[in-house]
């Protein structure tokens, strides 16, 4: 059985690192990985396949940036070839970028069956490119691997069979249990930016809400500037972030107040947020990274997918308005801890999701292959 994964942005790196290990440990599964090539600097690619010994990709299509339409085309056309090229029986896609859509749209139509790990996520933000994403790579997927509970019931009331969902935990998890002990002897992040453990808040921005928004933006740095006067903030740096910093002129003031380091690897960055007071984010995976690591979290977004964390009280929405919510909703939220849950699964969602594959390949291999 042929199980062709499309990966191509930060994240989904960390993803397949999990899924991956257990995929190519099986001898009844052939593994073909294909990045897209969306994420192409050393510090948000590279550096996870090295870091967590992903074997590399058998094809890197480098797409690189673009508008959604022109990026995701490209892909598209680049992914079909090479679907017809290696007659694989299962595409295998991650989250909500446009490589996850582009993988699944290629795939069903030539009646490839689409996996869809991390499926039933949803914000109701239709302005979200990740949430058309979602929405569509799901609608296109024989297999949805729904990470918690909240997940299949968004996905049920959308009418998408029962059969098709498989309650598997989430990815992330198995890959923070695997990789976190790893970072505790192997990165030395903290000593190197002269950092004390809870002295200091984690930030990370780079949802396009957040930094094609000037006010947000704004309203972002302002709001932090307020925080830093009490409590340093260490900011791994996103390209389209910085970008966004410099043309709205607003880098000169971020560079004063903030410890803006480059993208940093995941080994160094599960340290900065184990030993971080807090983590002030609007970032989907380091939400749930803070809560593996029971560090508090604010989510400066006006929603999140994550919502059992907020329910649990480990995580609280605040939305980026003015410079002053920012502030007060950091500053309010530091020391906060919420009820034991445990919402993401037992750590072996990968294999999981393996074991799925490979049943629904014998049974369907009977009926019509
Ligand atoms: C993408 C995903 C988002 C995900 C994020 C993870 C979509 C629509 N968005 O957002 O869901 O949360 O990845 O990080 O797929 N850039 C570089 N170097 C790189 C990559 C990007 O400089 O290696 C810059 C380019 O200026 C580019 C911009 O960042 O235009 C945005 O990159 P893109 O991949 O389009 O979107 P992200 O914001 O990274
Ligand atoms: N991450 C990282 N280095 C960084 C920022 C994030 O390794 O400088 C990791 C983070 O630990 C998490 C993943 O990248 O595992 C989240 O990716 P990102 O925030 O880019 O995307 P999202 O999860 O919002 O889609």
């Amino acid at each position: 059985m042929k199980v062709l994964t499309v990966v191509g942005a930060r994240p989904q790196f960390i993803k397949v690192a999990a899924v991956q290990r257990v995929l190519q440990a099986d001898p009844l599964i052939e593994s073909f990985l294909l990045h897209t090539g969306q994420h192409y600097d050393e510090a948000m690619s590279q550096v996870f396949f090295d870091e967590l010994e992903i074997p590399p990709p058998n094809l890197n299509l480098n797409i690189g940036s673009g508008n959604h339409g022109q990026q995701t085309g490209r892909m598209l056309e680049a992914i079909e070839q090479t679907l017809m090229e290696q007659r694989s029986d299962y595409a295998l896609v991650y989250g909500d970028t446009n490589s996850t859509l582009a993988g699944a749209l290629a795939a069903v139509k030539l009646h490839i069956p689409v996996a869809h790990v991390e499926a039933g996520l949803r914000s109701f933000n239709r302005h979200m490119p990740e949430e058309i994403n979602r929405v569509l790579t799901d609608h296109a997927s024989d297999l949805l691997f729904a990470p918690t509970e909240t997940a299949r019931e968004n996905l049920r009331r959308e009418g998408i069979p029962e059969e098709r969902i498989y309650l598997t935990g989430d990815v992330m998890f198995d890959a923070a249990l695997y990789y976190g002990e790893k970072s505790d002897r192997a990165s030395g992040i903290l000593r190197q930016y002269d950092l004390t453990p809870k002295q200091y808040i984690l930030t990370t921005l780079h949802r396009a809400e957040n930094t094609d928004n000037k006010a947000r933006l704004r309203a972002l740095i302002e709001g932090l500037t307020i925080v830093a006067k009490t409590t340093p903030i260490v900011l791994p740096l996103h390209p389209r972030t910085r970008a966004a910093l410099e043309t709205t002129g607003l880098w000169a003031q971020a560079e004063s107040v903030l410890k803006i380091l480059p993208p940093v690897g995941y080994l160094d960055m599960a340290a900065l947020e184990k030993n971080a007071a807090l983590i002030a984010t609007d970032s989907g995976g380091v939400q749930k990274e803070a809560f593996f690591y029971q560090t508090p979290c604010v989510t400066l977004r006006t929603e999140t997918e994550w919502t059992e964390l907020v329910e649990a009280g480990w995580n609280r929405v605040v939305a980026p308005l003015t410079a002053e919510k920012v502030s007060e909703g950091i500053l309010q939220t530091l020391g906060a801890r919420g009820k034991t849950i445990a919402p993401y699964g037992d750590g072996r969602a990968a294999e999981k999701i393996a074991q799925a594959l490979k049943r629904h390949y014998d049974e369907t291999s009977q009926i019509d292959r």
